[in-house]
């Protein structure tokens, strides 16, 4: 049991008639996650995260294929999923009028916990997540950073072994993102729990997540750790200047004899290449060109990016990608809107309300 993965999606698909339109939203998600890891979720807008993670938490039934989840089947069993994991949707706590303190009390109750139980898990995730300073304040008095970290410990009240968290960072100041990152963090070397979030920060991703899925238009196009997908994928972006022209001509012949990789003249008197070694590239570079009796007056190397990794993947940066065909929100299929409006399963509540 302790080593069954605590994620196992095989063939997840969904499709959303829209008008006689379909939209395949995801496509054949075939994934596992071990206890206790850090997955990140990556993609541009519409890529098919939210639509995975609704599904994973059982908000929404898949089209086709399925998953087991903290060793629930989320078709058959989704009461037992649903009490064993923690999500926090996309749009945030918002409006409620009770105390933070409160909430998370009630949180607690819609879960069976003793009072007393209740009231210690809500001081612990009050001092964990840094909320002490308005835990007696009202939510709708909250600022964006402080809902969000609200949401985190709503998601947490009832010590899920595997809390799913959409996009937790989006919309706070850089500040409130890195504490963020730090109490989730915290948390996870203090009770094991298996994270798994959506971002749109590649930098998040790339710093903190030991694992990266990238999606795009429905499918998971890459699943490694950042350090690999980088190198694999990416490599360091190497540039060379010259004094002119003609030398930069030369100088991509004597580079191009060091590496496969495609050397390209680029801009005036400069060269370009990527290449995953290019620490070590860049040094024996030089050199040669010192011995073809080539000056070099620039010679920069810049680590690539998570986007690098992206527009190696599709042809496409992330920013580019992300104005795919906006798709009005009317469906057959539309999310588990009584479970979510009705507070019925509140950790698995996207809190209705506008749109992002
Ligand atoms: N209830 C729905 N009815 C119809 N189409 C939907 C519905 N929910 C999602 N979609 C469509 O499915 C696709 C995937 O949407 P999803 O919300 O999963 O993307 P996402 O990766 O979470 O994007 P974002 O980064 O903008 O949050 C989009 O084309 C979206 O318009
Ligand atoms: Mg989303």
């Amino acid at each position: 049991m302790a080593n069954e993965p605590i994620i196992e999606a095989q063939g997840l698909t969904k499709r959303f008639s829209v008008k006689k339109k379909t939209v395949e939203a995801v496509t054949d998600l075939t994934f596992q996650v071990a206890r206790g890891e850090l997955v990140a979720f990556l993609g541009p807008n519409g890529a098919g995260k939210s639509t995975s993670l609704r599904m994973l938490t059982t908000l929404i039934p898949p089209t086709s294929g399925t998953a087991r989840v903290v060793g629930y089947d989320i078709l058959r069993r989704p009461a037992d999923v649903r009490a064993r994991i923690g999500y926090v949707g996309q749009l945030t706590s918002g409006s409620f009028s009770q105390r933070a303190r409160d909430e998370l009390l009630s949180q607690g109750a819609f879960y069976g916990m003793s009072k007393p139980a209740a009231r210690k898990r809500a001081d612990e995730l009050i001092e964990s997540l840094d909320l002490a300073g308005f835990a007696n304040r009202s939510v709708q008095q909250l600022s964006g950073g402080q809902k969000r970290r609200l949401d985190v410990a709503l998601g947490l009240m009832h010590a899920p072994p595997l809390i799913f968290l959409d996009e937790p960072s989006t919309g706070l100041d850089p500040q409130s993102r890195a504490n963020l990152w730090q109490h989730i963090l915290e948390l996870r070397a203090k009770y094991g729990t298996t994270v798994f979030l959506t971002t749109h920060y590649l930098e998040e991703a790339d710093r903190y997540a030991e694992r990266v899925m990238v999606m795009d238009k429905g499918r998971v196009i890459a699943d490694d750790t950042a350090t690999r997908l980088k190198a694999n994928l990416a490599g360091d972006l190497l540039t060379f200047g010259f004094a002119t022209d003609a030398d930069a001509e030369r100088a991509a012949a004597v580079i191009q004899q060091l590496t496969d990789r495609e050397v390209r003249r680029e801009g005036a008197a400069s060269v370009v290449l990527t290449a995953p070694e290019g620490d070590a590239l860049l040094p024996a570079a030089v050199r040669a060109l010192d011995v073809a009796g080539l000056q070099v007056q620039r010679a920069t190397g810049v680590p690539p990016t998570l986007d690098d990794v992206f527009l190696a993947l599709t042809g496409r940066t992330l920013r580019e990608a992300g104005e795919g065909e906006p798709v009005e929100e009317e469906s057959e299929e539309t999310p588990d809107a009584a479970a979510e409006a009705s507070g019925a399963a509140p950790q698995v509540a996207e809190k209705t309300g506008a749109n992002r």
